[in-house]
């Protein structure tokens, strides 16, 4: 029994001294203290075979080493805590002497980044709330679930990568994944936005990308109407692009929405008169947005008959291209501090 106290201790005391976080701790303290199958515990029940003189005093020593060891353990958690609290004051002194390093620069935040979080002021104000959804997605979600089955030709433009081994599931195509699992988690009424990355088969080339942003709203009610759609994503426009900013909405296919459109506003360059950016149009699409599907609205548990909604979906990655006269969308995941510098 000593002897094998003794090597508890030292396989202890050996272990504990590889662990450097409070994940390690967590295991080390499971494989001695755990109440169910610890070495402890193992012990403890090992005490019933000895003879009852020798079950006390075993009893006595088992319990005091495993005490000393307990002690340790919790010395060396607080330890951890302490600095995963930012605590360093406790364990480090500061060296005052050390040498001014210079200003080092403090970074700064991506394109992308600003203009979401300029995107998520807007909308907040309009009383949506902004939700993060899965980018490793099920295809039941990404497709079917949007009324685009499988075999369905929609999936074509919107070819991903799978997962070896999962067929059933996929990099989203498009942050409308979200929709089906917004009102199955919240219920309606409902008035989300999901801003996220997404993911696409592409040969890629300064307009297309592997994997680029959007942003997605869904507003679900029972007088929700086409008129308010459009209120909405024009107040977005006009944030967005100044007061003068002019929108439009064509018709346009997307499956889980009908009527669907895509949304164009006046171009930002050129204020409209044409450039070499709108393609000499005058507008730029920014946008697809449509009246949710009653086949999504089922699929969702949803009662159509009662409820209905839009939803949109902002080419984010486009926007910052647009904001900030960007020509070439790979720049944005380069990674290049020349160009992320500039921000
Ligand atoms: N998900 C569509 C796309 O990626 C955009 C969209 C969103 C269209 C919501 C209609 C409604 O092209």
């Amino acid at each position: 029994m000593q002897k094998k106290l003794e090597k508890i201790k030292k396989d202890f005391e050996s272990q504990m001294k590889k662990v450097t976080d409070l994940v390690a701790l967590d295991i080390l303290e499971q494989k001695f203290f755990s109440r169910k199958n610890g070495e402890f515990t193992e012990m403890m029940k090992g005490l019933k075979d000895l003879a009852e003189d020798k079950r006390k005093e075993a009893g006595l020593l088992l319990n005091s080493i495993k005490a000393e060891l307990e002690n340790i353990l919790q010395n060396k958690k607080s330890e951890f805590e302490m600095l995963a609290m930012g605590d360093l004051a406790m364990t480090e002194a500061i060296d005052v002497t050390q040498p001014y390093l210079g200003n080092i620069s403090k970074g700064h935040l991506h394109p992308n980044t600003l203009i979401q979080y300029q995107l998520e002021d807007v909308f907040a104000s309009m009383g949506f709330m902004s939700y993060d959804g899965p980018e490793l997605e099920s295809d039941y979600y990404n497709f079917t679930a949007l009324n685009v089955p499988p075999e369905h030709p929609a999936r074509d433009m919107q070819d991903t990568f799978y997962v070896k081994g999962h067929s059933d599931w996929v990099m989203r195509t498009q942050t409308s994944s979200f929709q089906v699992r917004a009102m199955q988690k919240f219920g309606v009424p409902l008035k989300l936005i999901v801003p996220g990355r997404v993911f696409r088969n592409e040969s890629t080339d300064p307009r297309h990308e592997h994997t680029f942003y959007q942003l997605e709203g869904i507003v679900v009610g029972k007088d929700v109407s086409f008129g308010d759609m459009k209120g909405v994503l024009e107040t977005v426009a006009k944030a967005l692009y100044g007061e003068k900013t002019q929108m439009r909405l064509r018709p346009k296919f997307y499956p889980f929405v009908e009527p669907g459109v895509n949304g164009e506003i006046t171009c930002s360059l050129c204020t409209g008169k044409g450039c070499r950016v709108c393609k000499y149009t005058g507008w730029m699409e920014i946008f697809g947005a449509g009246m949710v599907h009653r086949n999504v609205l089922k699929e969702a548990g949803v009662n159509h008959e009662e409820y209905q909604g839009f939803a949109f979906g902002f080419g984010l990655s486009r926007l910052v291209m647009l904001k900030y006269g960007i020509e070439d969308v790979r720049h944005l995941q380069s990674g290049d501090l020349r160009f992320l510098n500039q921000f």
